[in-house]
């Protein structure tokens, strides 16, 4: 099989074109990037074969990416932006578009079937630009006429503690602040998913060439509350931070203010504007808990022990990234 995937040198994506090369099928690199965020799971040779021979897609030229897709059985489809705040217009609401734009490529080259990653409990009337996004991509995606499939996650955490920002950067406050503040009342879920089990769902989805319509999400069987998640991590990485509940007394605003000295330090955003409305917004865990392959995949506890001591030992830029791609 033929397989096109965006980021094939990125997160999520080096570990499906790993397996899926492992597999003896052909992987399209659709990147602006020609070196790997981190090198395994890919050997060097499978890197550099897709670093040399990566697309960068044009969102503005729908013929030329539909050359890029043509010959391809599936399009595997995890683009999206970090940050809401760079450039003029929304880049969410760009990003939905330049998503409709591939899929009409991909319609166009004869792809038979798209698997997009998305977010957990998407509406198009969302408050967040993020998760209103993504539902009109999503939108665009069913209109499309190709077989599709959605997944859905809400974090995702790696094989190692480098690639896994979220997870890292916290851990990096936990080790160096006196006090870690949670907005609200602690209380809130969050259920990511390891990405080696994202990367099998969508392979197994995106190989069932002539299913089509299913959607769902890409959350792992943990789903701690933040005071749970957060003290889990500051005794795994050896961090001595007190952690408390900002309740009423501090608006998300005001906390995440109160980060933007580390941004000065780092260069970085550790926090969008809306991050911690969104994590605090009850959107970030699964809508079928009840799902059995959630309780079948990687557990977050086991992994923050296991990666403990590297957790936060050095900070991992956003903005470096994703806004200074190397592009060799
Ligand atoms: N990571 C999470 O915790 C998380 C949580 C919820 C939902 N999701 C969703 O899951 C999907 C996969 O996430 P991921 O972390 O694995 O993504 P990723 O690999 O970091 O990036 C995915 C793709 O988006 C492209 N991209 C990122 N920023 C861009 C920019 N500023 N301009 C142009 N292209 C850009 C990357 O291009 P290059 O290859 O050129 O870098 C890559 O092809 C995403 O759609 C994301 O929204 C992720």
């Amino acid at each position: 099989m033929k397989c096109a995937i965006t980021g094939a040198l990125s997160y999520s994506g080096r570990y499906l074109a790993a397996s899926l090369l492992s597999k003896g099928h052909d992987v399209v690199n659709l990147s602006r990037r020609g070196v790997p965020i981190a090198p395994e799971p890919l050997s060097a040779p499978q890197a550099r074969a897709l670093g040399t021979h990566r697309v960068r897609l044009d969102f503005n030229d729908v013929d030329a990416m539909a050359r890029s897709l043509e010959g391809c059985d599936v399009l595997f489809s995890t683009y999206w932006v970090r940050f809401a705040d760079r450039g003029g217009e929304s880049p969410h609401s760009i990003a939905a578009a330049n998503c409709a734009r591939l899929w009409e490529a991909a319609k166009r080259a004869g792809v038979q079937k798209i698997v997009m990653a998305s977010h957990t409990r998407t509406s198009v009337d969302s408050p967040f630009p993020y998760i209103a996004g993504k539902a009109k991509a999503e939108a665009a995606l069913r209109d499309s006429g190709v077989n599709y499939a959605i997944v859905r996650p809400c974090g995702i955490f790696g094989d190692s503690a480098q690639e896994s920002i979220l997870m890292n950067n916290a851990a990096w406050v936990l080790r160096r602040s006196p006090l870690f503040l949670l907005a609200g009342d602690g209380s809130h879920r969050f259920q990511p998913v390891h990405v080696r089990d994202i990367a099998a769902l969508m392979e197994e989805l995106g190989t069932s060439l002539k299913t089509s319509g299913e959607e769902v999400d890409a959350c792992g069987p943990d789903a701690p509350t933040a005071m749970e998640l957060f003290t889990k991590l500051r005794d795994a990485s050896g961090g001595m931070a007190r952690i408390a509940a900002a309740g009423p007394l501090l608006s998300t605003a005001t906390i995440t203010a109160l980060t933007k000295p580390i941004d000065w330090i780092t260069g970085d955003t550790l926090l969008d504007a809306d991050d911690l409305d969104l994590l605090t917004s009850g959107l970030t865990v699964a809508d079928v808990p009840d799902d059995p392959r959630i309780k079948a995949r990687r557990s977050l506890f086991e992994w923050i022990e296991a990666q403990g001591r590297d957790l936060g030992r050095s900070y991992v830029s956003s903005v470096e990234r994703y806004y200074t791609v190397d592009t060799r």
